[in-house]
């Protein structure tokens, strides 16, 4: 049974779609994750199924049902928000149990379960604090506290960590993995930022312009990006466009402005002299130390120069210029080698790591 399930849903503002015909299906106790850039329709799509917008069209089922006509505060659902939203002038305790005391829930289970939700994001001695007397990832504690304290079967998270600094964020992230395991509810998490929801999702939709691009886990969403825009918003993407000039057996060859070609494999049907974007990620390419090195034909091969090299620790992302004044990235491990600036340079990229998108498609 899918706990949430989105059904060609579409919401319009002034004429123009947030979310354009949508369809989804979170399954319980799922984590998923909702990726895209500002204004591509996320929070849209989440307060739709918290109720806070209705869709102009298709629905929302929770657990199989159609929920257009419940309130917010009937559905089996609620929000943390990246700014907290916690009532200033109301304890930490009351924050936490202010729902309760809507539903007039009895004396005792309040304290009871506000004491167990305090305990489970570990603030429990803090209960008589006001919100100001908080830390930001406090804050941001005792808002999950208050959105699990009445057991919702489905927990939104609308970049609930965006506003922590790096560290903290980080613990965040791994407490949120933690609540995922003791709380058997589904969760849907809003972020821009990828290793985060990849981090924590079981599967992932990226999202551009109202629609969804793609639905996958991470290692998908990463490895096999379905269209162009998925592989340009993700990772260190190197997107190459050319013209397809010959069709092998497992390969295509795409011949790039200033004539460097490129073995590309593509699920779709290709055909030659049309127009094709290659993709391969930072990290495929290698630079040949040694000429020795044989490649053979499981690839590409071509010159390069180094124009630039960031050192990033462990490694170094190179900003190489082929024929032609196109641009390839290379992230290499510094043990192999470091290469300067101005060095000549050959390069490889394996055809397992590429894809092709040809110029339609998108
Ligand atoms: N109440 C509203 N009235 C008019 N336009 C709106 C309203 N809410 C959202 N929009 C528009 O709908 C589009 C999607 O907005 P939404 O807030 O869902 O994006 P988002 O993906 O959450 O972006 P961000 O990552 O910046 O939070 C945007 O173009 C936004 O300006
Ligand atoms: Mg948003």
């Amino acid at each position: 049974m899918s706990s949430v399930e989105i059904r060609d849903v579409s919401k319009f503002f002034n004429g123009v779609p947030a979310v354009d015909n949508v369809s989804l299906q979170i399954q319980e106790g799922e984590f998923f994750g909702l990726l895209g850039p500002s204004g591509c329709g996320k929070t849209t799509l989440l307060r739709m199924i918290a109720g806070f917008e209705s869709p102009d069209k298709g629905a929302v089922l929770l657990k199989n049902q159609d929920v257009s006509a419940v309130p917010p505060n009937r559905r089996p659902v609620n929000m943390v928000f990246q700014s907290y939203a916690l009532f200033p002038h109301l304890s930490v305790f009351e924050n936490v149990a202010f729902g309760l005391r809507q539903t007039k829930t009895a004396k005792a289970e309040i304290l009871q379960r506000v004491e167990s939700a305090l305990e489970l994001v570990r603030l429990p001695s803090l209960g008589s604090r006001l919100p100001r007397e908080l830390s930001g990832g406090q804050q941001q504690r005792v808002a999950f506290a208050r959105a699990i304290v009445n057991r919702p079967a489905v927990l939104l998270l609308d970049e609930p960590l965006s506003a922590l600094d790096p560290k903290v964020r980080h613990e965040m992230q791994a407490e949120l993995a933690r609540f995922k395991q003791e709380l058997k509810m589904t969760f849907i998490m809003v972020s821009h930022d990828q290793s985060e929801a990849f981090a924590l999702s079981n599967r992932v939709a990226v999202m551009s312009a109202g629609k969804v691009e793609q639905v996958g886990t991470p290692e998908d969403i990463y490895n096999k990006p379905a269209t162009r825009f998925v592989a340009d918003f993700i990772g260190d993407s190197n997107l190459l466009d050319g013209n397809i000039i010959a069709a092998e057996r497992d390969h295509y060859v795409v011949e790039v402005a200033g004539g460097t070609k490129f073995y590309a494999k593509s699920s779709v049907g290709c055909t030659p002299r049309q127009k094709a974007t290659v993709w391969f990620r930072s990290s495929s390419v290698e630079l040949i130390v040694n000429d020795a090195q044989s490649h053979g034909s499981d690839g590409s091969v071509f010159e390069a120069e180094v124009l630039h090299r960031s050192f990033q620790g462990d490694s170094s992302e190179y900003r190489l210029r082929i024929a032609g004044d196109q641009f390839v990235i290379a992230t290499m491990r510094n043990e192999i080698q470091t290469h300067a600036i101005g060095a000549r340079v050959r390069a490889f990229v394996p055809k397992a790591g590429t894809s092709l998108f040809v110029a339609n498609e998108n």
